[in-house]
């Protein structure tokens, strides 16, 4: 039988990271109709996300498996974001020139993201709810949109097909309207994740609609599309 290919990241760890509202934007082609919905951030990691969205009066929640200690994030979060820009500024190639003019660019915007999530991590911490796919706290339907960045299909060497079905059925349990998953593409791979179309197949059977959208967020080569999912 031939061996299964797996997409390597080659970032070691799964990294916390730490994008921003606009970087949001961009990956989730948001509006503010969109925000208007009640969100919730999952993974969320150390984006300022929620910090943002909750600044311009919208209601939001994040939710990470990271979010188990909150004294103990605030020392790891700085340490991740400078871990991840290690990682783009060794392949100039892949990730410079798009959102990001380069390894710079990236570790600045990212830094300042972390203090505006640390910020209001202290200030709020009711919205930062400790959870791990795929099994959430919350009720059916409680939030009209869900974004999801950077753990489905990025992680295609560590989490299996049937590990995405699990965590994106669970995304869509406490979603009313839709689900949006960014990017399609694994770490340090500009192909889209190898099971992506037997996860829109299983979709398919329980009468999920979904469909490709192209983005304008543009980080890693090749990743500039998302799925949604509607309900
Ligand atoms: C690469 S970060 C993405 C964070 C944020 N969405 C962003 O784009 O900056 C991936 C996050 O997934 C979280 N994570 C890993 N496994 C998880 C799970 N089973 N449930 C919830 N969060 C998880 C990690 O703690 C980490 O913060």
């Amino acid at each position: 039988m031939p061996r299964k290919e797996v997409q390597r990241s080659g970032i070691g760890r799964m990294l916390i990271s730490s994008r921003s509202f606009d970087e949001y934007v961009a990956m989730f082609d948001l509006r503010d109709e969109d925000l208007a919905a009640s969100v919730l951030d999952c993974p969320a990691g150390a984006s300022s996300f929620t910090a943002t969205v909750r600044a311009r009066g919208f209601a939001v929640t994040a939710c990470d498996t990271a979010y188990a200690d909150a004294t103990d994030l605030m020392g790891v979060v700085r340490d991740e974001t400078i871990r991840g820009n290690a990682y783009i500024a060794r392949q100039p190639d892949r990730y410079a020139g798009g959102f990001f003019r380069d390894a710079e660019h990236h570790l600045e915007h990212r830094l300042d993201s972390v203090d505006r999530f640390a910020a209001d991590l202290l200030a709020h911490p009711e919205s930062y709810v400790h959870a791990a796919l795929p099994k959430l706290p919350f009720r059916d339907r409680d939030f009209g949109l869900v974004l999801s960045s950077h753990l489905l299909f990025t992680y295609a060497d560590r989490l299996d097909l049937d590990d995405h079905d699990r965590y994106l059925t669970e995304l869509i349990r406490v979603s009313s309207r839709e689900v949006r998953v960014f990017p399609l593409v694994p770490t340090g791979d500009g192909r889209r994740y190898l099971g992506l179309d037997a996860l829109r197949r299983r979709l398919d059977d329980r009468g999920i609609r979904h469909e490709l959208r192209p983005v304008t967020y543009d980080f890693q080569g090749g990743g500039t599309e998302m799925l949604v999912c509607m309900r």
